[in-house]
This record gives structure tokens, sequence and C-alpha cells, in this order.
């Protein structure tokens, strides 16, 4: 019997896969679900090798390709990288690798330049994602009429992938990497990378309340919605969505950095990888 093609109709009904280097995309995640309750979704942390912050491209684009082979392997319709550093790194490689729509992001530089009272924008980000040519082209195009302040937060990632979003450490951290944004006067600091959002309240107690910070991920539920509506890929169904997490982390508690995160009850599978 041939096979026949699935139609538009059944694969807007396949979940959408959402990749992070580890926790952090679950920022976005909560967004997506948030938007689109109906739309399944999995989730996958590739822990093991976080931080990909200070990895190279080429590591980085392979570490994707690894991730968007195994959420393909369950049928995603959709592919979110809900991390800068690997859409900086990977994106133009997984768009010519893949046929399905995939949805990257960047640091809110545009937004914050318009927000911003002052003219004076920090970026929080990782290393990879300030040093790209995505990130300089950013500036070019948009951080022209305001001096954009930047500061890679090495450690900060780490910290949130064991689940401290507010001990000692993550705190002193915080501190080092803000106070030199303040001192600088900014008055509008982008978090530039998905873990950040969850230490929003520690960042906002070292900035201050009368600092704007600007987190990307209602921005990339939007786009995706937008995507999926374009190619006929929003899900009919009215069900509750189902919404799956898979790991690759090591450490003993990693359902329950997955659960502190999400903020509701959830199971990380185990996946192998290399
Ligand atoms: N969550 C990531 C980002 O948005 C990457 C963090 C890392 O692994 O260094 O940039």
């Amino acid at each position: 019997m041939a096979i026949q093609p699935l139609s538009s109709q059944s694969i807007s009904q396949q979940a959408i896969g959402v990749m992070d280097s580890g926790v952090g995309g679950i920022s976005v995640l909560k967004h997506i679900h948030a938007l689109l309750p109906h739309e399944d979704l999995v989730y996958i942390a590739d822990s093991k090798h976080a931080p990909y912050g200070n990895k190279t491209a080429d590591e980085i684009t392979a570490r994707c390709f690894e991730i968007a082979d195994f959420l393909i392997t369950k049928d995603v319709k959709a592919l979110v990288v809900a991390c800068n550093t690997a859409t900086a790194a990977a994106i133009d490689a997984m768009r010519k690798r893949y046929t399905l729509p995939i949805i990257g992001m960047e640091p809110a530089v545009k937004p914050a330049a318009e927000a911003s009272r002052n003219g004076v924008i920090g970026v929080l980000a990782t290393v990879g994602t300030l040093k790209s040519a995505q990130f300089a082209a950013l500036l070019e195009s948009y951080g022209r009429n305001v001096k954009v302040v930047t500061e890679a937060c090495v450690g900060l990632v780490e910290c949130i992938e064991r689940g401290e979003l507010d001990t000692p450490e993550t705190k002193s951290l915080i501190r080092q990497y803000c106070l030199p944004l303040l001192d600088e006067g900014a008055d509008t600091i982008v978090l530039g990378c998905t873990h950040y959002p969850f230490v929003k309240d520690a960042i906002l107690e070292v900035v201050g309340e009368s600092v704007t910070l600007i987190d990307t991920g209602a921005a990339v539920a939007n786009q995706l919605k937008r995507q999926l509506e374009e190619k006929g890929l929003l899900s009919t169904s009215m069900q509750k969505a189902e919404v799956n997490f898979w790991t690759n982390s090591p450490a003993a508690n990693a359902s329950l950095v997955v659960e502190l995160l999400w903020g509701m009850h959830a199971h990380a599978a185990l996946f192998d990888s290399f």
C-alpha cells in the first residue's frame, strides 16, 4: 500500500519542539504554553553540555543538530530554538538542514532602545552571544542611537541549571554583572539569555524597580503563533495540551529543577546523548 503524505490538517496536530542548552528555555516555554494552550510541546534540555556560552559555533551547531534530530523523531511540526547563544551560532545551518519552520531568538536590543528614557541600555548575555556576528549586526541596526553596555555573565547559567535562583553565589554574580551596567547609567536592561528570567527577582533587587528589564519570551511565542498561522499549522484541538520534558542532565535532581522552573508538576525523561 502506498504511504500517503501527511496533510497539513494532520501535521497541525503534532507537537512543537522547544530546545535549549539546558533549562533556560523553560522561560520561553511558559510564554508559548500561555499563548497556545492547546499545542502539545516537547521540551529538551541539553544540560549535560550546558553552558553553550563558552563553546565554539561549530560545537554548538553539532549539539543543535543532535537535539533537533531527536526532536524530529518525536514528529514535531516546528522547532523553537529557545536559546540566544544557539540561535546566533547555529540557526542558519539548521535552516539549511531541516525543512520544518524554525523560530530563533536574539537579545531585545530594539525594544530596549525604544523603551530607554535616557538612551543607555545594558545587555546581559553569554560570551557566545555577545561576540557573535548576529549581535554585531543587531547593534548596527538598532543600537546606533543609544549607548549599549554589555556584560557576559560567566557562571550564572550554571547556578540556574542547579536550580539555585537566590543563593549567595547567584546573588553575588548578579551584583558583579549588574553594577557595572548601573555605573554606566543603564535604565533598561535586556535579559539576553533565556536562563536569566528565572533570576529576575534577584536582578531587580540589585538594579531597583526603576530599571526596566526586557525579556524576549513573549515575542518568541507571538512569532511562533504567526508562523504556525501562516502555514496553516495551528492545532485545532480543544484539549489541554501535553507538555513533555527530556533532559540528558547527569544530576540526580534534574526533574526537580525542571519542576521548580516550570512551576507545575513535571517529569523530565532521560535521553541518551554522546
Ligand atoms: N539559554 C541560553 C541563551 O539563551 C544559553 C546559556 C548557555 O548555555 O550558555 O543564551
